[in-house]
């Protein structure tokens, strides 16, 4: 077999991101739109990428040459992953990478980590290293964390396990603490979720950089932050498994109120937020980094499509995302 083809859930975070990459427990759903790659062995020794999505068309080059260099964006991670798997594997010859994503790399829905797990799973299949899922969290938690820097992995876990997860991040690279809360017809099987997107694209280092910079400068003010959002995180894990999408709300709330003491919620989200809430919603937070991409929201049924409509005129995007997706697939 010389071609594979591979595809990864994006993710959404419901609850703890920031805290996360301190050792505290998060609670991250795998989404029904994916990643698809198709991996290639091919004679010339060279690695070639197309990435349509992201700008990448007909990149090659020479094997011995990856990870050095000038990268384009849109390539780093596919590259880095094939640098990593092929350090400890004897084959010389090359490889193409195609990839196509169901979503856009702006919403934040985690396409770096779901094409860096398709191009990990797809060729050490090709190469048939046998990688469990551990070892598979642990080469692409190496690749994303060598490009974007401080990170937790929950996007690596989600993209891989799939369902819905609680999730602490590696004390040292060993697949994290992974606890699957509900995959497919498992536990939870969907949380009627409502998402969001702001129009604004987060950096997501620049916002890891500044709450570090403010634990630095007031430990004590962050350290107590996490902490109530370790508890927080705790409570909405037995909502969420007794479906309890009130309580879930509400604790949305809570966790939004700390992510704004952080200070990375922006006007716009705050907004929206706001908006969900004065329309009936249970609760609503950013969901994942701040600054922009994404926020979900939870509300009654009975008023599910007016909370939509407040938070459209407040200039959200409703996205059409279901919760729960299975994780890394080989498809063909
Ligand atoms: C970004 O989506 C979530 C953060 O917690 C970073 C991470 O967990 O890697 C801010």
């Amino acid at each position: 077999m010389s071609q594979i083809s591979v595809s990864a859930p994006g993710k959404l975070m419901l609850f703890g991101e920031h805290s996360v990459v301190y050792g505290h427990p998060c609670i991250v759903t795998a989404i029904n739109q994916r990643m698809q790659a198709v991996v290639e062995l091919i004679d010339d020794p060279f690695l070639e990428i197309d990435a349509n999505d992201v700008g990448v068309t007909g990149y090659k080059k020479p094997i011995k040459e990856i990870g050095r260099g000038e990268i384009p964006k849109g390539a780093r991670f596919v590259e880095i992953a094939v640098k990593n798997i092929l350090k400890n594997c004897p084959y010389t010859g090359g490889v193409k990478i195609t990839t196509h994503s169901e979503f856009s790399s702006l919403f934040g829905f985690g396409s770096s980590s779901a094409s860096t797990i398709c191009v990990i799973k797809g060729l050490s299949e090709l190469l048939d290293m046998k990688l469990d899922n551990m070892e598979l969290f642990d080469l692409a938690y190496k690749t994303v964390s060598e490009i974007q820097g401080t990170i937790s992995g929950f996007d690596v876990a989600a993209g891989i396990y799939g369902g819905t997860l609680y999730f602490i991040k590696p004390v040292h690279p060993r697949g994290g603490r992974t606890v699957l809360l509900g995959g497919v017809q498992e536990e939870i099987n969907s949380i009627p979720l409502i998402v969001v997107y702001s129009g604004i694209k987060a950096d997501t280092p620049t916002l890891v950089r500044h709450v570090a910079k403010l634990k630095q400068e007031k430990p004590e003010f962050v350290h107590t932050i996490f902490n109530t959002i370790t508890k927080l995180v705790e409570k909405a894990k037995t909502a969420l498994l007794e479906k309890d999408w009130k309580t879930a709300g509400e604790l949305m709330n809570t966790n939004q109120e700390y992510l704004q003491s952080l200070g990375v919620s922006t006007e716009k989200l705050d907004s929206m937020i706001n908006a969900a809430c004065r329309a009936g919603a249970y609760g609503a937070k950013l969901s994942g980094a701040g600054g922009g991409d994404c926020i979900i929201a939870l509300a009654p049924d009975e008023n599910r499509e007016e909370v939509k409509k407040a938070i459209q005129t407040a200039g959200g995007i409703i996205m059409n995302v279901n919760t729960n997706a299975p994780g890394v697939q080989i498809t063909k």
